[in-house]
């Protein structure tokens, strides 16, 4: 690549990062809800491995095919505590806060910054059946 070719790359890489903030910052205003943004998150990205027989199911009790087996938690107890994200050990997980050496999805891509914080809002808006 000559220079001109590598400072393009680097102007739209600049501008892709500021549209990420641009969002990030929006997403709070909005309403979350389960139905329309939480649930499809963890249906697409979770619930592969959260089924009944598979591997996270199987492994740790937690079921996500439902939100009552979601909020029931897995078999070392609740995964998601209403109100409080940053005690929630399924927000912990998705996030990276903790030096874990779990992380989940496990083996695929991570979830993405506008996801994990519209999981986020979600807990500390009370991670009602909304
Ligand atoms: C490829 C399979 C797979 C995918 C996809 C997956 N998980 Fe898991 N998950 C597991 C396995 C296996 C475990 C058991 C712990 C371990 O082996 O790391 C687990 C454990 C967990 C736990 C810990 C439960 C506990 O209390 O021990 C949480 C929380 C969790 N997963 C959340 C998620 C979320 C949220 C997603 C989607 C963003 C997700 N998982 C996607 C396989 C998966």
């Amino acid at each position: 690549m000559n220079i001109r070719a590598i400072s393009l790359v680097v102007i739209a890489l600049v501008v892709a990062g500021l549209a990420a903030c641009d969002k990030q910052a929006e997403s709070p205003l909005k309403k979350v809800t389960y139905v329309d943004d939480v649930g499809p998150i963890l249906e697409e990205h979770c619930a592969g491995c959260h089924l009944a027989g598979e591997k996270g199911a199987e492994s740790s009790g937690l079921l996500m095919d439902s939100y009552e087996s979601l909020m029931k938690g897995s078999r070392f107890g609740r995964v998601i505590e209403p109100g409080s994200a940053t005690t929630s050990s399924l927000y912990i997980i998705i996030s990276g806060k903790a030096r874990l050496t779990v992380s989940m999805p496990h083996g695929t891509e991570p979830l993405s910054d506008e996801q994990i914080e519209t999981i986020r809002v979600w807990i500390e808006e009370g991670a009602i059946e909304n």
